[in-house]
């Protein structure tokens, strides 16, 4: 049964960059499901601010028709659809200059959550941020949202984090990594921290190693420029699997609360060795299946920015010293599949003298689609002729222990977006969290654009570059095939 529905208080939600992308995909449409589902109050209003000189009635056609688009059929509404454009403002506001701030200062209300996403380009975090505070708009209480990419680098990282910090507290700073809003995602704490039976394995000791997957079919295409300037290892590992890496090796905080989670996760970024230019596989999509390749998607034929990367890194501590995590993650590859799996060790002893069938404990956590879990097992093959071993799941999928609910399952977006009105940061990250993973993945970047290293060509629809698998046999290990 998916929880019961806590209203949250009653808001004005200002989104700047209301008629960009994001907007349009995710946060719109998620605010509708909402407010279908009865956690957004009705009273609550969203403010589309973008450069564009729209009417209200001009934007909130738009956000129909981002609803009709993003939102699956049975879930929409017509009259539900009416009564959330009802609640949807808008202001054409130049975020450099002073056009339309004081607009938006008239339509606030001074005695509800006030809140602000930046779903605009870094660059103009600081102007819209000076901006709030100048014209009186934002206070003590308001809170933003900061989307990805939190800078491309330390050194931005921390300018970005100097300038936010210039207007606004800690406190009111929300930065959003979507994959802390996946269900699954948050599953994994669940899992750890409310069952006594992996936690006492939970260690070097008895896991060999973890892999951590993130595969999409989809290549950069339509969004080649931005990629080309960043490439795998800052777009997705940086962030999201850095943190599904945490989330993994994490000590229990003391208390499911925002600085407790947020301490121990830096704890771990911070534990973790300098990457080996040895243990980095990075590979480019080639052209295939009719589709140009990585450098006509990115357009620069020159390009040396990876579309995959796969790498093993190591925790230095003393709960993983020793157990390798090895992570990857690509467009353009055979499915989309994002899971983390758990290889447990070997029994210290086994009694059966034919242990031919005997396969490692696996924990794999699917993340996405078809979210669940599933634990291999040794079992005996059933019928007479001796005992004989073979490797079974236990397995729940979400969907089948959820049953209908599971489709209501809000989507990352809309979760989060509720976390910033209910003011809970546990699901966002600290800006020493973000520093600290950009310290970590600076020096595997520059070490590479010193070498002038090329990634390696993997033909779409493959699992990837022939060498990130070497990365694994090497180790004597295999990676989990890659499959929905
Ligand atoms: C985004 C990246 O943050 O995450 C994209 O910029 C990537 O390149 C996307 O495709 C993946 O998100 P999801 O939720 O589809 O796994």
């Amino acid at each position: 049964m998916v929880s019961r529905v806590i209203p949250v208080e009653v808001f004005d939600l200002v989104i700047f960059g209301g008629t960009g992308d994001l907007a349009r995909r995710k946060i719109l449409p998620g605010l509708y499901r909402r407010f279908v589902a009865g956690q957004m109050p009705p009273d609550s209003r969203i403010i589309g601010a973008a450069r564009a000189d729209l009417t209200e009635e001009a934007f909130r056609a738009l956000v129909g028709e981002a609803i009709a688009e993003f939102v699956p059929p049975d879930r929409q509404d017509k009259a539900a659809i009416a009564a959330f454009l009802a609640r949807i403002g808008y202001v054409s506001i130049d975020a450099k200059g002073t056009a339309g701030w004081d607009a938006l200062r008239a339509v606030m209300r001074a005695d509800v959550v006030r809140a602000f996403y930046f779903s605009v380009a870094p660059a103009l975090f600081g102007d819209i941020a000076e901006r709030l505070h100048a014209h009186g708009i934002a206070d003590g209480q308001s809170r933003i949202v900061v989307e990805k990419p939190f800078g491309r680098d330390l050194a931005s990282a921390r300018a970005l984090n100097v300038t936010l910090a210039q207007h606004f507290s800690e406190a009111q700073i929300y930065r959003i990594d979507h994959y802390l809003g996946k269900e699954t995602v948050q599953n994994l704490m669940a899992v750890r921290f409310a069952n006594i039976l992996f936690e006492p394995l939970w260690k070097a000791e008895y896991i060999d190693h973890v892999q951590i997957t993130v595969a999409e079919t989809v290549g950069v295409e339509g969004r080649g420029a931005y990629y080309d300037k960043s490439g795998a290892m800052r777009d997705m590992v940086q962030n999201h699997l850095m943190q599904l890496l945490c989330l993994i090796a994490m000590e229990p905080p003391y208390h499911f609360d925002p600085d407790a989670v947020r301490d121990e996760k830096l704890k771990v970024i911070r534990a973790l060795d300098p990457v080996r230019p040895e243990d980095i596989v990075r590979g480019q999509y080639l052209p295939g299946g009719g589709q140009g390749g990585y450098v006509e998607h990115s357009e620069n034929p020159q390009s040396r920015t990876e579309s995959y990367i796969a790498l093993k890194c190591h925790i230095s501590n003393w709960r993983w010293k020793g157990t390798p995590f090895y992570l990857r993650t690509g467009k353009r590859l055979r499915a989309r599949a994002s899971e983390i799996a758990i290889t447990f060790k070997e029994p210290p002893h086994s009694i059966f003298d034919d242990a031919k069938g005997w396969r490692e404990n696996v924990l794999v956590i699917r993340l996405q689609p078809n979210e669940g879990m599933n634990l291999m097992m040794m079992i005996k093959e059933p019928g007479p002729g001796g005992m004989r071993l073979m490797q079974v799941p236990l397995d729940m999928s979400f969907a089948d222990a959820l049953g209908a609910d599971a489709e209501d399952i809000p989507d990352a977006y809309e979760r989060l977006v509720m976390d910033v009105i209910r003011g809970n940061q546990t699901l966002f990250m600290r800006g020493d969290e973000v520093e600290a993973a950009w310290a970590w993945a600076d020096p595997i970047i520059a070490g590479w654009e010193a070498r002038g290293d090329r990634p390696q060509g993997y033909d779409p629809g493959s699992s990837g570059p022939e060498d990130a698998l070497m990365l694994m046999h090497r180790d004597g290990r295999r990676w989990r095939e890659i499959r929905e």
